[in-house]
């Protein structure tokens, strides 16, 4: 596998390439759920064997000023490993001065809708998805792959890529991978690992409450997002958000109509956690 450490090392990497390029940016710190989005990336399309890329890169302009930004675990090593042995072909791993070599003050920044911002995480996370839509058209502009691959797991920048790239007319196919979770439910994340071993198992509380839910969707929007808070605080957990919104557009309902997807964040020690589950109207 190829390290790739700078625009250039990039830059001379991209031009010997002939196959499609399958793209999975991340932070690092890879688990299965990264994983399985370069297994994923690295399987054909209509015949054509792809060469798949991973970017490892904690971007500084999704994070607040109180978020996890200087403690986010970084082991470059142990992941240039993993992203090897599930079939990466060439991991980008830059420094911020490579992406934003004029600094972050005065950059040129991509704003995703309003509309798409009012629910769920971005409220309470001020900024956080104009950092994820900037880095990741930085990047695409860089690679120029044919198909970025993303978690359903962060449903809401899900539904936001795939909205900028749709709005900019990037050429690429945005490709969204299913959750993959532990043994008790717990979606994995790199920022399990803040946890304790209690409060790891006081986080398969989320889950849970969650699953429970998602036989709910007769119930009012109101009495299933008050019963799901209701079941997490039960279990010790901070709840930051309970919600139901129309999976795509996002929108608050007071009622399942259609696909709408249930989400939550919770604090638990000093990780945040954010899960989801579908419901769908009978
Ligand atoms: P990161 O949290 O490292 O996640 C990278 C990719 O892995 C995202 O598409 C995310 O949705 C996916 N992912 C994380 N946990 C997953 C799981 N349990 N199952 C399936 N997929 C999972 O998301 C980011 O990084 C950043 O915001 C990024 C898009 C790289 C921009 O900086």
């Amino acid at each position: 596998m190829h390290l790739l450490l700078t625009c250039h090392d990039l830059a001379a990497w991209r031009q010997r390439q002939e196959a499609p390029i399958h793209f999975v940016p991340t932070m690092g710190a890879l688990h299965q759920g990264h994983e399985a989005l370069i297994h994923a990336a690295a399987r054909p399309v209509a015949g054509r064997e792809p060469v798949v890329l991973v970017s490892v890169f904690v971007n500084p302009l999704q994070f607040g000023p109180q978020e996890d930004f200087g403690r986010y675990p970084r082991n470059l090593d142990a992941d240039a490993g993993v992203a090897a042995a599930a079939g990466a072909a060439a991991l980008f791993a830059p420094e911020a001065a490579e992406l934003y070599p004029a600094g972050e003050a005065g950059l040129t920044r991509v704003q995703p809708p309003s509309s798409l911002r009012r629910s769920l995480c971005a409220p309470l996370r001020p900024g956080h998805f104009e950092g994820v839509a900037t880095v990741v058209v930085r990047l695409l502009a860089l690679i120029r792959p044919e198909r970025l691959l993303l978690g359903e797991k962060d449903w809401q920048q899900l539904v936001i890529l795939r909205r900028v790239v749709r709005d900019l007319g990037l050429p690429v196919q945005v490709q969204g991978c299913a959750t993959v979770r532990e043994a008790d439910g717990l979606a994995c994340s790199s920022r399990n690992r803040y946890l304790s071993a209690d409060q790891r198992t006081q986080a398969g509380a989320l889950p849970r409450a969650l699953k429970i839910a998602s036989s709910q969707s007769g119930l009012p929007g109101g009495a299933i997002t008050g019963g799901l808070r209701q079941r997490l605080e039960a279990a010790g957990l901070e709840v930051e958000y309970a919600e139901l919104v129309m999976a795509h557009s996002l929108e608050p309902v007071d009622r399942v109509a259609g696909l709408c997807l249930l989400a939550s964040a919770v604090r638990c020690g000093p990780g945040r956690l954010i899960d989801h589950t579908f419901l769908m109207s009978r």
